[in-house]
């Protein structure tokens, strides 16, 4: 059987047992640190830079030298990475557990025009539902489409999860001086307190609901969905508005639902079972994943928030970005290079952890949106040969805004016995320019990024308590816990300003980054088989907390009975 993508245990190369040498003189405690790169070439930070589609990527502070960089392309020519990305952009079925093609890259190229095996043009597809999303977005946002009793919509709310939320949420809130007057709300979890404090605010006669799953089976989701219509129908009915006399194309059978809700789905009949027309649904197809479908209908939410040119200019940024990704050479190629680094600190330096650092509120969301793309896509033990790996594979990656962070968990990364990588994010101009704000912003990003890397020596220990007339005795009781070492990796991203092609391009810089990590890897990364375990073992127990039985359990380990007992129990009272 022919394979979309090449099947190479990275370690087996060349270039990774050279690495794998290289690297001893990087480690802890050994003879190369950052300061000494930095003294040793006055150009580092000019030579370990670049700019991509208005981003300037600084990964100078990496406890890399060029020959270490040089051994990292290598690596990547030899694990046949640029093989792998044409498979991905030319419609190769790259997800193979799922035998589906990996095609995001088309929904911000409406234009293409290559056909996949069955015949179908994804470009076409894709026109067609921007141009029918593009339709209703100025219809909602103009008035021209209003909910049942004739008023417009002054709300919307998007019911999904994982991809399906994460990615629509972070990009309204980066792009949250772009948005109009329409109030866009989130409802992800299945904790009823998410839906019930999001719909309290809100008014059924001008809110729009958009049902967002690739699947329309995804539990949480279904459930949010049902009572959200429920919630719509009772509210309805004690404003005097009865099925009766609810306006809309099918009066009294779908009670309003036909225009106070849309889905945005690959699942058209289940999509009609719920009681949406055809002509409100968004679809997407099997080739976009879930993590990566910010791009598709899912992304109507954004299209809304912040009107269709906007959406398009994200649109633009990400295709742009692509663009750059597949044609520019390795040396001047920001998300190979990104992805190289991390490959180096996580498998030749072993640190096991990502922090992504905004220094921009709006992007507060991003750390999370991120999580999801690098770990469900390459979070995996298992070879494309389903061999077990006996290397790392995608790190943990976990984050908070910028000085948030620093008054939380800065302190571990400075001087905590494990080493974390870190990507600090950072648009030169806010987008509200409250002076002085900015500014100090822009000082604590720069200052924990310099911290990271010099760390402070004993001497300048002294030297600041000298200044402040401390005594020389006091001072050296405190040396211990006052000198660090520095000699912490971090990343520096800048663009001028946080525009929606800006943050499209950042998207998809980072969407690129995880796909070569995984190609080296020589994993699956666009299947998530992994969060299944906990779906099935969900339906199981479902029953025996519905049942409301004291002592239901055969054949369950002895801690879920007890938590089944206790729960029971304190169900009484
Ligand atoms: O958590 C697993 C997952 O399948 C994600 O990959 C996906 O984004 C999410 O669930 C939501 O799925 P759906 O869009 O089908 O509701």
């Amino acid at each position: 059987m022919q394979h979309p993508l090449p099947r190479i245990n990275p370690t087996e190369t060349l270039a990774w047992k050279q690495l794998t040498q290289h690297a001893s003189a990087f480690r802890e405690g050994a003879s190369q640190t950052l300061s000494r790169l930095f003294e040793a070439d006055p150009q580092r930070a000019e030579r370990w830079s670049l700019e991509a589609e208005g981003w300037y990527l600084d990964y100078s502070k990496n406890l890399l030298d060029a020959q270490g960089m040089a051994l990292l392309r290598r690596l990547a020519e030899e694990c046949q990475i640029q093989e792998g990305v044409e498979a991905m952009f030319t419609g190769a079925k790259i997800n193979e557990t799922e035998e589906r093609a990996v095609l995001h890259t088309v929904l911000r190229d409406p234009s293409s025009s290559f056909r996949l095996a069955d015949g179908t043009v994804p470009g076409e597809l894709v026109k067609e539902v921007l141009a029918r999303m593009e339709g209703f977005v100025s219809g909602v946002l103009d008035g021209t489409l209003r909910g049942c009793t004739g008023k417009a919509f002054t709300d919307v709310v998007n019911i999904g999860i994982g991809g399906s939320d994460l990615g629509p949420l972070m990009a309204c809130e980066a792009l949250s001086a772009y948005r109009n007057a329409l109030g866009v709300h989130f409802v992800s979890n299945v904790d009823g307190a998410h839906l019930l404090r999001t719909l309290q605010k809100l008014d059924p006669e001008t809110t729009l609901f958009l049902i967002a799953s690739k699947t329309f089976t995804t539990q949480e989701t279904m459930a949010n969905a049902l009572s959200a219509r429920s919630w719509f129908w009772e509210q309805m009915e004690a404003l005097g508005h009865g099925s009766g006399s609810l306006r809309g194309s099918s009066l009294g059978v779908h009670r309003g639902v036909d225009l106070h809700f849309v889905a945005l789905s690959t699942n058209a009949v289940a999509v009609k079972a719920f009681g949406v027309l055809p002509e409100r649904m968004f679809p997407f197809w099997d080739w976009v994943g879930g993590r990566y479908s910010l791009w598709s209908a899912i992304g109507l939410s954004v299209a809304l928030a912040v009107g269709f040119e906007n959406f398009k200019a994200l649109l633009a940024g990400a295709h742009a970005m692509d663009r750059h990704f597949r044609y520019t050479s390795w040396e001047q190629n920001l998300p190979v290079t990104l992805a190289l680094v991390g490959l180096w600190n996580r498998n030749f330096l072993g640190i096991h952890s990502l922090a992504i650092l905004p220094y921009d509120h709006c992007l507060s969301r991003f750390p999370a949106y991120l999580q999801q793309v690098d770990m469900e896509s390459n979070g995996k033990s298992v070879d494309r040969q389903g061999l077990p790996l006996d290397y790392e594979s995608g790190p943990v990656l976990w984050g908070e805004p910028g000085t948030n962070g620093q008054h939380a968990f800065y302190q571990l990364i400075h001087q905590g016995t494990s080493k974390v990588a870190c990507d600090f994010i950072l648009p030169a101009q806010s987008q509200y320019p409250v002076v002085p704000h900015h500014r100090y912003l822009t000082a604590n990003a720069f200052a924990q990024s310099q911290a990271l890397m010099q760390g402070r020596d004993r001497e300048q220990v002294m030297a600041a308590f000298a200044a402040v007339g401390r005594s020389e005795e006091k001072t050296q009781n405190l040396l211990p816990f006052l000198v660090f070492e520095g000699n912490r990796p971090s990343n520096f991203l800048m663009c001028q300003a946080l525009t929606p092609f800006a943050l499209g391009s950042l998207i998809a810089a980072y969407e690129h980054k995880i796909l070569v990590q995984g190609l080296v890897w020589n994993i699956y990364s666009f299947d998530q088989w992994g969060v299944e375990l906990g779906k099935d073992l969900t339906n199981r127990l479902l029953p025996l907390i519905e049942s409301l039985q004291d002592n239901p359990v055969q054949g369950l380990d002895s801690s879920t009975v007890a938590l089944l007992r206790r729960w029971h129990a304190w169900q009484k009272d």
